[in-house]
């Protein structure tokens, strides 16, 4: 690796090897979803607790200030929307000439592995890493189901983030599943965890977040389960617990649930 490339590396994964990740990207096919309707408004509070920021350059460029010293991962891929008929159907929305003026740390695009689209997403993976390794910007690849959510589990997920290593991504972006430890044995590259839409208990989300970094996740790149939770505060310091602070199961609980009070 180049000292570019480790640099931008770095600014992601910490000292520990370790990441927490804010995805607030959702709009690009999603739209204004509910509390993300004023972006900086959700996402400022939460700057101090995190890691890296993974969201578009729209919202980036109008809602963020640029004085914010927090790495940021662009959203590379789109051009389909909730009301389509197929979520797979993406293509290249970046440049890395404007991934370089924004000042990206890397970059993000999403592959549907076994979907009709299969093939022009992973060619799309391919020709941004092409790209992007010759500036040394990191390329983070999504394993996305669309609206398929039970397309989630060790075989497929080890399926497509083994694609997306293949490929040369350096970072994969997937779920948490039963027999998790088979995909992260089986991709050469960090993987991070989604979190997927919001659930009911937000101790629910923490037991997923702890038992994918206990089988070997690198770090979590989250979005609806921090910033769609009541306390939002709470859950992404139980969670920095978690990724950061080898924190038990039982304390990263606690710790939520004393901070909500
Ligand atoms: C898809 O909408 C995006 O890539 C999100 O960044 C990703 O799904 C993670 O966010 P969440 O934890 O809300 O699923």
């Amino acid at each position: 690796m180049d000292w570019g490339m480790r640099n931008r590396m770095s600014r992601i994964f910490k000292e520990d090897g370790h990441t927490v990740m804010l995805a607030v990207d959702h709009g690009y096919f999603l739209g204004a979803l509910s509390r993300l309707e004023d972006p900086e408004k959700t996402v400022k509070p939460l700057i101090p607790y995190i890691d890296s920021l993974m969201l578009t350059r729209g919202v980036l460029r109008n809602c963020l200030d640029p004085k914010y010293n927090i790495p940021v991962v662009l959203r590379a891929s789109g051009g389909n929307s909730i009301l389509g008929s197929d979520l797979s159907r993406e293509a290249i929305t970046l440049s890395l000439s404007e991934v370089i003026r924004l000042n990206a740390s890397a970059v993000a695009l999403s592959i549907y592995v076994g979907s009709e689209y299969e093939h022009q997403t992973l060619i799309n993976l391919a020709n941004l890493i092409n790209e992007a390794e010759d500036y040394g910007i990191p390329v983070l690849a999504v394993t996305a189901v669309g609206k398929e959510l039970e397309k989630r589990d060790a075989r497929y997920l080890s399926l497509s983030s083994r694609i997306a290593a293949e490929l040369g991504a350096r970072i994969v972006k997937t779920y948490y599943c039963e027999d998790f430890q088979k995909v992260v044995e089986s991709c050469p590259v960090p993987l991070v965890i989604a979190g997927g839409p919001k659930m009911k208990d937000e101790l629910d989300c923490l037991e997923i977040a702890y038992n994918a970094i206990a089988r070997g996740a690198k770090g979590v790149d989250m979005g609806r389960n921090i910033w769609q939770s009541r306390w939002p505060i709470a859950m992404v310091s139980a969670i920095r617990s978690i990724v950061h602070e080898k924190a038990s199961l039982k304390k990263a609980k606690d710790l939520f649930n004393s901070l909500k009070k």
